[in-house]
């Protein structure tokens, strides 16, 4: 079989349609998998040396959010280096960068393995990626039909780039610049709540105004920062650090305007204070909540002169610094209990951004629990690491009190159990593995609109028992059977069991 018109036409169709690109992409990948016959289909963008995907089918959902680094990648490095279609041998044994992680073959490994690289001109712009869990699935197309769609699909989405472009809008996911640690900077989200602040982001950054960044622990505030710093135009120069909280009284004025050979017992050289190191410039204080009411005064007095002394100096020192601070805490309310000055918090909240608790960003939190999969992988040097559909329900039904963070660390302590587990380099993160671990211990926040966050480890074995006992249920009350459909060892399943008071 070869395509026929029809096929062809139905592509570019797809490509024509769609409210906004990632309709259009989705579409596409959509109807791809639908007349190519495939298992998985995928289109990625290319950009920093690695492959985002931006639209997939008959992939787990965490794909999203994965980030593909071409180091990691041998089969996407060679499409990135191939310039033409590219077939993957069907005993390849460059890993797969999908291997398990189709949902419901989560055991197989992909067999059949197409990429098309994209291309703007010379260059590479992104791949569409065709996999088939049958080896000889497609061989019936030619290099040409292919070829033709490659440059279908090329076409439109340089396109949708060049608009995006114009419009300087945020709807396909930045990669990070390519200075600075880029993995470590993508801010992973599709939700409503992150769309819009990624939007907010854009526009402040583009000012020159201070930024007051609020949010729960964990929720990303300082990724935030790094975003405006670097979509300003001082990301050229320096952004520096300095966490309030961390700061004793003594040495805080020192730290922050510097000080003079002399000026203090111990004060042996002439040191420069952060406000010096980030002239021209962003300065983030995080943790402003936490400075103290002499120190607020002046920092206060800087950001309405622009100038600020040296410890032990008379002369003052004009500085050109925009300043970012972040808070857990309401701030409002610390200015209403006298903890925070009026004026202070007047001047640093002209543009407040509120980051979104993980618990209100949806199906984030899975694209998160994929990235740092993903990260892990790497990191640990695993062949896959892909996660359960019960793991997918945990993710979605837990809070997060302590949001991206804990998701971060949860993500990584479940694949150490699973691999102690299971030793070996193919990982699959089930329910159980999420579920072991204790809350971290820190007092859950309230918030009006949402119930108490219960416990993680209530909350998980709450979880597990109703999955035992719908295990249970299935099969009969047959252990053995029950432990298979479960996909754990039976005496662990007893064990569990016995533990949760499933059993007597
Ligand atoms: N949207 C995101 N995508 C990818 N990683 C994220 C995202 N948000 C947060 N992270 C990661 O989660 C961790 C916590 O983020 P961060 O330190 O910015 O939180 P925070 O709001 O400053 O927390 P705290 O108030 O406790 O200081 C970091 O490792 C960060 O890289
Ligand atoms: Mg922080």
């Amino acid at each position: 079989m070869s395509f026929s018109v029809n096929v062809l036409a139905k592509i570019a169709i797809e490509l024509q349609s769609g409210i906004g690109h990632q309709d259009r992409f989705q579409r596409l990948i959509t109807t791809l998998r639908q007349v190519l016959d495939c298992d998985a289909s995928a289109l990625l963008r290319y950009e920093t040396r690695q492959f985002i995907p931006l639209a997939i089918d008959g992939l787990a959902s965490d794909v999203l959010g994965r980030r593909f680094a071409l180091e990691a990648h041998p089969r996407l490095e060679a499409i990135a280096r191939a310039g033409d279609v590219v077939r993957f041998p069907a005993d390849s044994d460059l890993p797969d960068p999908y291997d398990g992680l189709i949902p419901g073959q989560e055991t197989l490994k992909v067999h059949a393995c197409i990429g098309l690289p994209l291309f703007a001109g010379q260059n590479l712009i992104g791949a569409l990626t065709l996999d088939g869990l049958v080896p000889d699935q497609f061989d019936t197309f030619s290099d040409e039909e292919l070829r033709l769609i490659a440059a279908l699909t090329a076409g439109a989405f340089n396109n949708a780039l060049l608009i995006a472009q114009l419009e300087n809008q945020n709807i396909l996911p930045a990669a990070a610049p390519a200075f600075e640690k880029a993995a470590h900077t993508e801010m992973i989200g599709l939700s409503v709540g992150m769309t819009q602040l990624k939007k907010e982001i854009e526009i402040v950054a583009a000012s020159d105004l201070n930024v007051l960044i609020g949010g729960e622990t964990g929720t990303g505030k300082e990724l935030v920062a790094q975003a405006i710093h670097q979509g300003s135009a001082r990301s050229a120069n320096p952004l520096i650090y300095l966490n309030c909280a961390a700061l004793p009284e003594s040495v805080a004025e020192s730290e922050l305007f510097g000080h003079v050979k002399g000026a203090f017992t111990g004060a042996i050289s002439h040191r420069s204070g952060k406000f010096e190191m980030a002239d021209k410039g962003t300065l983030f204080l995080d943790e402003i909540g936490e400075l103290s009411l002499a120190l607020q005064a002046k920092l206060l007095r800087v950001l309405q002169y622009g100038d600020i002394q040296r410890v032990g100096d008379d002369r003052s020192l004009r500085v050109d610094v925009r300043v970012l601070a972040a808070t857990n805490r309401d701030l409002r309310e610390e200015v209403l209990a006298g903890r925070f000055r009026a004026d202070l918090y007047h001047r640093l909240s002209v543009f407040p951004l509120l980051v979104p608790p993980l618990r209100e960003r949806g199906e984030d939190v899975i694209l998160l629990a994929g990235y740092f999969c993903e990260q892990c992988r790497v990191r640990l040097g695993l062949t896959r690491v892909a996660l359960s559909q019960r793991a997918h329900a945990l993710l979605l039904t837990y809070a997060w009190p302590g949001n991206v963070r804990e998701l971060e660390h949860a993500i990584h302590r479940a694949i150490i159990l699973a691999r102690a587990e299971r030793p070996g380099d193919n990982i699959v993160l089930e329910a159980h593995h999420i579920a072991q671990q204790g809350a971290p211990e820190r007092p859950v926040q309230e918030s009006q609109s949402v119930a108490p966050t219960p416990n993680l480890r209530h909350a998980t074995e709450d979880f597990q028992r109703t999955v035992i006992h719908q295990a249970l249920t299935q099969n009969g009350h047959n252990w053995a059977a029950s432990a298979r459909a479960l996909d754990i060892d039976v005496a662990n399943l007893h064990r569990l069991a016995k533990r949760l008071g499933v059993k007597p």
